[in-house]
């Protein structure tokens, strides 16, 4: 039977890493948005793992919805970015999180923003659990909060994908190049 492990690389970020950085984020995210009105915005589908974890460190009373966005297709470069699920909440005078898997060319990122901007927020930042500055095309697109700044590999695993697999594994790691090649 095939095994996901075997196609991995090498890890990068294993379980209990993930698991200290969002106690870290989510602590400091606590801190910041105290007196605020914060929504999380999660980027669906490959924030969702990394949003419960996140959400459940959070102490203080923080609201949630979903959006979904499509950059990648199928393949391993940046491609056109479209919505395909909009938030179900309003989110003028709030204080908006958005939560993302990966910072990559920052195209996504861009996208986004510029949409929920549209609709009055009171402030709009970033957390994205992984960042690869090597990448960046919207070089006006800084994270407000990073768990991990990676070299610019191919990086799978707790909710990142390759052609909607390895999204269940515990861990990130580096997709043996190899299987998206072939
Ligand atoms: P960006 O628009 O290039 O910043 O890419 C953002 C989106 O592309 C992320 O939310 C991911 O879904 C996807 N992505 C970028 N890099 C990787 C990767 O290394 N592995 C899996 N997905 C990735
Ligand atoms: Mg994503």
């Amino acid at each position: 039977m095939a095994e996901m492990r075997d196609d991995i690389a090498y890890i990068l970020a294993q379980e209990d890493e993930i698991k200290e950085i969002c106690k870290n984020l989510g602590a400091r995210i606590s801190k910041d948005y105290k007196d605020k009105n914060i929504i999380i915005v999660s980027v669906l589908k490959g924030a969702f793992v990394f949003c419960a974890d996140i959400f459940r460190n959070i102490s203080i009373p923080c609201a949630i919805d979903f959006m979904a966005i499509s950059s990648y297709g199928s393949g391993t470069t940046p491609g056109a970015v479209r919505m395909i699920k909009d938030l179900g909440v309003d989110i003028t005078g709030m204080d908006v999180l958005i939560v993302e898997d990966i910072l990559d060319s920052g195209n996504s990122l861009a996208y986004t923003i510029e949409l929920l901007k549209a609709r009055k927020p009171a402030s709009i930042k970033i957390c994205t659990l992984l960042d690869k500055p090597d990448r960046r095309q919207a070089k006006h697109i800084v994270a407000d909060y990073v768990g991990k700044v990676i070299p610019d590999e191919f990086v799978v695993g707790y909710g990142l994908d390759y052609d909607e697999k390895y999204r269940n594994l515990p861990y990130i790691g580096v997709l043996k190049p190899e299987v998206y090649s072939k």
